[in-house]
Parts: C-alpha cells; sequence; structure tokens
C-alpha cells in the first residue's frame, strides 16, 4: 500500500472514500462541517441530525454520495471532544477508517486531516506518523494460513491531505520514519504469529539471520557449545528438555562507532509449556508468543538499519524452548549462570527470568552505556495492568523517565512499578545465592528483582510485555493477535538519545 501527500482541494480529490473526522458535538452550522455539508448537498447534516455519528471515538458513519464531489463515498469517523484530540486519537481514526474501507473493498482512501481544526499543542509531525503508523499497522491481517484469502484488505493508497498547513519536506520525512518504524512492528508480528513447532530457536534465528543481511547489520549467532564455554548454564538449562538447541542472536548498528551501545535485551522462548512445571491446556497455546520480546529487539534493529540514527545500538535475543521430557531441568535444580551466581530452581514455569540472566550478562560484558530488556515475563502484569499498560522498572530512574517519555510520544502506554531493595529479599535461596520464585506476592516485581542481580552496576530497565504483545480481541484500529509492543517506543528513544549526542 501507498501512502502519499494529499495535494487536490477536498471536492477534486480522486478516491473512493473521503475519510472526515468528525469531533464530539459538533454541527454543520458553522467552520469545516459547514462547508462539507454545502459541498455534498447536505448528506453531512442529516447523517448529523439523525444520530448517526455523535463524533465518539472509532465511531463510524458510511455515506454515498451523488455527484457532488469527485469522490463517490464519505466515510465520517468520531474522534472525541476537539480539545482531547491527540496524535494517537489521529492515529485510531486514520486505522478505524482503513480496516472499514477495507473490509468494503475500498481501496483508495483520502484523509481529510483538518489540520486547521488541531490544537496548537499537537506536534504535526507526531500526529502524521501516528497517521501513518496506525493505517499500515492497523491494516495487517492474519490471513496466511488460510486457504480463503477473500477476506485479505485490499488497500492501494491513502492520501492524507493537509490543506498545506504543514510544510511538505517535513511532512514527507514523517510518513518515510513512520513507514520504516509500521513495517518494523508488523515484522516483529509476523514473529510473534507463527506457530511454535514453525518458529523453533534455529528458525528465529534463520529469520532474524536473513533481515539482518537484508539491512546491513552485524549479526552473531551463539550456539549451545559457546554458550557452554561462557558458562550460561541459566540458559542451557531451560534449553534442555527440548531437542531443539538454543540460540543467542547478537545484532549490532554502528552507528557512532566506537562508543558505549544502548544494549537490547530480548526473551525468546519459542514456545513455553512450563516445562515440568507444565501449564494448564487451557491458553497454552497462545504461549508460542513468549519470544515476542525478542522479536520487538529484532523489529526495533530492523528499523534503527533503516533510519540510521548516530548512536551504536546491540540486541541480544536468548531463544529456546520450554518443554518437558526426560532431559528436563528440574525443580530443586541449582544451576550456574555465566556471571557465577547460583540459582535455585522452585518453578520451570519461571525461565524467562533464567534465559535473560545469561543474556543480560552478556549485555553487561559489551560495556552497555544502558540495557534495556523486554519480556512476556510474568502472568502477574497481567493481573496488575491488563493489556492496556507494559510495566516499566529499573536501576535507573533518568533512564526509566527517558523510556517514559518515548513512551508517550510513541503512544504505548506502560506504567512504572516500585524495586525497592526490599523486594530482593523475596528471592533469596536457602541453598544458593538466589531463587527463581519470588515469596508471595508481587510477582512482576520480584522478577524485576531477579533481573536487577545480573545488570551489574549498569542503569537498566525492564519492561514486561505479558499483557500487551498480545490483543484478544479485535478492535476497530488493529486486528487481534501479536501487537509488536515496544517496537515504537525504543525507536523513539534511539532516535531522541541520537540527537542529543
Ligand atoms: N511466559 C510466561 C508469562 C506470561 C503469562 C506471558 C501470560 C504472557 C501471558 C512466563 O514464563 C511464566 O510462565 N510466568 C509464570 C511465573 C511464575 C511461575 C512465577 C507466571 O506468570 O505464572
Ligand atoms: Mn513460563
Ligand atoms: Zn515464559
Amino acid at each position: 500500500m501507498k501512502i502519499e501527500l494529499e495535494k487536490n482541494r477536498l471536492e477534486e480529490i480522486d478516491c473512493d472514500a473521503l475519510v472526515i473526522p468528525v469531533f464530539k458535538a459538533e454541527t454543520v452550522q458553522e467552520g469545516f462541517l459547514q462547508k462539507l455539508d454545502q459541498l455534498t448537498n447536505g448528506v453531512v447534516g442529516s447523517a448529523i441530525e439523525v444520530g448517526e455519528i455523535k463524533g465518539k471515538l472509532s465511531e463510524v458513519a458510511y455515506i454515498h454520495l451523488q455527484q457532488t464531489v469527485k469522490a463517490s463515498r464519505l466515510i465520517l469517523v468520531g474522534v472525541g471532544s476537539k480539545k482531547d484530540l491527540s496524535a494517537n486519537t489521529l492515529g485510531q481514526v486514520a486505522a478505524t477508517a482503513a480496516r472499514f474501507a477495507a473490509k468494503k473493498k475500498i481501496s483508495r482512501l483520502s484523509l481529510i486531516a483538518r489540520c486547521e481544526d488541531w490544537p496548537e499543542s499537537l506536534e504535526k509531525s507526531s500526529a502524521i506518523c501516528s497517521i501513518v503508523e496506525s493505517v499500515l499497522t492497523g491494516i495487517y491481517d492474519l490471513e496466511k494460513y488460510k486457504n480463503k484469502k477473500e477476506d485479505i484488505f485490499n488497500l492501494k493508497t491513502f492520501s492524507i491531505a493537509l490543506d498545506g498547513q504543514i510544510d511538505e519536506a517535513s511532512a514527507t520525512k514523517s510518513i518515510e520514519r513512520a513507514t520504516i518504524t509500521a513495517e518494523a512492528t508488523n515484522f516483529t508480528r509476523d514473529l510473534c504469529v507463527e506457530p511454535g513447532s514453525t518458529l523453533t530457536p534455529k528458525e528465529f534465528a534463520k529469520r532474524v539471520a536473513e533481515m539482518s543481511a537484508s539491512v546491513g547489520l552485524t549479526y552473531e549467532v551463539l550456539d549451545e557449545e559457546q554458550m557452554q564455554e561462557l558458562g550460561m548454564g541459566a540458559l542451557l538449562a531451560v534449553s534442555r528438555g527440548s531437542d531443539e538447541p538454543a540460540q543467542l542472536m547478537v545484532l549490532r548498528h554502528n552507528g557512532k562507532g566506537g562508543n558505549n551501545p544502548v544494549a537490547l535485551v530480548g526473551k525468546g522462548i519459542t514456545f513455553d509449556s512450563g516445562g515440568l512445571c507444565i501449564k494448564p491446556r487451557e491458553g497454552m497455546w497462545e504461549m508460542k508468543m513468549d519470544m515476542s520480546g525478542g522479536a520487538t529487539v529484532a523489529g526495533t534493529m530492523l528499523a534503527i538499519a533503516k533510519l540510521k540514527p548516530e548512536i551504536d545500538v546491540i540486541g541480544i535475543i536468548p531463544a529456546s524452548e520450554n518443554l518437558p521430557s526426560g532431559k528436563s531441568y528440574k525443580p530443586g535444580d541449582v544451576l550456574k549462570a555465566s556471571s557465577g551466581k547460583t540459582i535455585e530452581v522452585i518453578d520451570t514455569d519461571a525461565e524467562g527470568r533464567l534465559i535473560l540472566a545469561d543474556a543480560i550478562h552478556y549485555a553487561v560484558g559489551q560495556n552497555p552505556a544502558c540495557i534495556i530488556d523486554l519480556a512476556t515475563l510474568t502472568g502477574a502484569c497481567v493481573v496488575a495492568l491488563g493489556t492496556l499498560r507494559a510495566a516499566l522498572m529499573g536501576s535507573d530512574q533518568q533512564l526509566i523517565d527517558e523510556i517514559e517519555a518515548a513512551s508517550l510520544k510513541a503512544g504505548e502506554k506502560l506504567w512504572q512499578m516500585p524495586l525497592d531493595d526490599e523486594y530482593s529479599e523475596m528471592i533469596k535461596s536457602d541453598i544458593a545465592d538466589i531463587k527463581n520464585l519470588g515469596s508471595k506476592g508481587a510477582g512482576s516485581i520480584t522478577a524485576g528483582a531477579f533481573l536487577k542481580e545480573f545488570v551489574a552496576d549498569k542503569p537498566w530497565a525492564h519492561l514486561d510485555i505479558a499483557g500487551t504483545a498480545w490483543l484478544e480481541e479485535n478492535k476497530p484500529y488493529m486486528a487481534k493477535g501479536p501487537t509488536g509492543y515496544g517496537v515504537k517506543t525504543l525507536v523513539e528513544f534511539l532516535l531522541s538519545r541520537a540527537s542529543q549526542n
């Protein structure tokens, strides 16, 4: 699909449908809607009059036009109140229209952005980025394994009419950047949706290697023998119950050269059955997405390779299965991680923190400026925050603030959790240095406290994306399934860091 800037006047735009944002409590007695109503022989006014659309966010009214303006249809989409207008809501409106249009088999859309009604505070480039990202992630489909492809969305063009309110060169730049982040987000989603038996650690590494080669990232993968040499007893223990060998992927973007890199670490459990502490059958299938953190790191590296910011970034993805077998690691086992710390295994289903322990220690060895890890780490995170926000915690408040600011700009919600030293008491083991399960309560935080044991003195932040990586229900602006959560935030974080250097 092509996204472009629309230069024609509304009545001259050559497309199948015009997308019109409608604010809450808006009438056709004044402003833009009055003009549109006049141009379309009063159809907009009558739609509003009969209550067809009230301007509530995501509401849609679909209108066929009779030889008034050049376009033959209108898609009116509610935006909510004018004063609350944000880049995020504009994105939702655009994506809602795109998904609606695709279902109607409409292939050429034009969004009348109504920039003259945007509040001063709304940053125009963020708004355009959000519109483009949301459209491109909104029309993402899950049809790969279906024989009947008739429901596939078939949008061809999506143009944005800015009424000359925004400098064309800067709008074009925003479109380019947003296309890159959206495609990277969809790359991440493609990985997450793959079945566990398809996307094994080896296949995961193969796809990441291919992606790296296609965009010029430096790529390296450690096999189990090399992990053994590095003493990665925690990652290897998790992998032991599986016939598929573990992989540790390392991707590098040298944007500045010779500087301390930002290290991104992502959990890559390609299927989490729970191991010997096996999960109940219900919902186990969803654990094919337990490599979402790793996929987000891969997607971020893809975007960064294309955007080429002047910053060094290293992506580290430990990949493994977690399965029960005669070779599985057992509750009660004591493991030795590559940092030298000993870990008592209380629950083989708390495997994410184990593979991350060795991956984070590997990151520490790269002399990083900071470490950010992402993981579908705990069910407790879903209990606390649901699917709306990810949990953020870490050892360095400045880094946390920076990530929070990036997430706000990216429109990916998160919430900081506390990580007081006292929580570390809850993972003390009777026979080893630490155990992989906290005493009762604070499940997401004790998982964070566990990871903190491996970050040495590096500024570190952890994002638990257990709830946000997967959408359970279709939204008007987004299909259910993998979300690619985190790519946009990390890209924003890295670009803003690069611009400060
Ligand atoms: N991958 C799961 C966490 C998860 C749960 C991700 C729901 C996405 C949705 C993780 O490995 C796990 O099993 N965590 C356990 C930890 C417990 C044994 C301490 C959990 O949350 O139940
Ligand atoms: Mn688990
Ligand atoms: Zn897991």
